[in-house]
């Protein structure tokens, strides 16, 4: 039996994770995380009896109860802290949570090598988004020429979404894109061609009528290939994902990003 923390478990993607757990015969939640509802059983908020545990305001006090996987599902905000006491208290972590960059998983990394426990960070857990990376990234092998767009709902805070900087990142070390005309030369405003997120141009929209997307542009003379991935407005599409990063976390030293480091693509 894995025994699992989950913070965020009262959220719009934690609650969904805290409810197909619940049905699992190999995953227990002993501890959750998430402010409002301190104090209560988990079950009580969520509608579902088998979730037994204790919700609690901070990582710290749901780490008093000793778990194998912290998975932080919270906000960009608290993350990494959470994820530094998750790795202190002796966990293996997973993370759902987007906004975190290359530089703070770069200080993750040290810290979990030392510790000698895994950390596994999936923008996004959707099958399809893990395909278009895999996808990107064949692309790019052949084409210099791409720009990245990041769609989501109007309220999302982070910008851009943890999945596009996933991306970005993974592209970076295949190749820097090439940019015809350089970023600072452009006539007129320079953010009129998006910001550059590791090497690549990522543009990101925020608008009512967008739950998540993201869509990777390569050019090249006189052909475009355009690859695109669009979620619903519910959260079930990260729910197997995150299960399958849970049961592999274990195997995994240092930080890994994506999920199909566990994944036999
Ligand atoms: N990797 C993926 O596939 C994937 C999929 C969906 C979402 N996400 C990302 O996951 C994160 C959560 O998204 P969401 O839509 O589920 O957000 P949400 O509905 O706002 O849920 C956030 C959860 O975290 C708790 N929380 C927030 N701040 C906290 C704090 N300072 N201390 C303790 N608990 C805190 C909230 O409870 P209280 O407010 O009561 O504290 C709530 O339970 C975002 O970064 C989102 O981009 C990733």
């Amino acid at each position: 039996m894995i025994r699992v923390c989950l913070a965020g478990a009262t959220g719009w993607a934690g609650s969904e994770l805290a409810r197909v757990i619940a049905a699992t015969t190999d995953l227990t939640l002993v501890s959750a995380v998430g402010r409002r509802h301190a104090g209560s059983r988990l079950g009580a908020i969520l509608q579902e009896p088998r979730l037994t545990c204790q919700v609690y305001a901070s990582a710290e006090e749901a780490l008093s109860t000793s778990c194998d996987v912290f998975v932080e599902y919270t906000k960009p905000d608290t993350a990494k802290d959470n994820i530094r006491k998750a790795l202190d208290h002796g966990a293996h972590v997973v993370v759902g949570t987007s906004g975190l960059t290359d530089q703070d998983y770069a200080e993750l990394d040290g810290m979990a090598q030392r510790l000698k426990r895994g950390v596994l960070a999936c923008g996004n857990f959707a099958l399809t988004v893990v395909l278009l990376q895999r996808f990107a990234e064949m692309a790019a092998q052949l084409i210099p020429h791409w720009e990245i767009l990041d769609y989501a709902h109007e309220d999302k805070t982070d910008a851009p979404s943890g999945t596009v900087r996933e991306l970005a990142s993974r592209l970076a070390r295949v190749r820097t894109p090439t940019a015809p005309v350089p970023i600072g030369e452009t006539v007129g405003p320079p953010e009129a061609r998006g910001a550059t997120v590791a090497g690549s141009q990522v543009h990101s929209v925020r608008l009512p009528g967008f739950v998540i997307g993201a869509e990777i542009i390569f050019g090249m003379p006189d052909q475009r290939l355009s690859i695109r991935h669009d979620s619903g407005t519910s959260a079930r599409p990260y729910v197997d994902g995150a299960l399958l990063a849970i049961r592999r976390v274990n195997q995994l030293i240092g930080v890994h990003r994506g999920l199909d480091t566990v994944l036999e693509l």
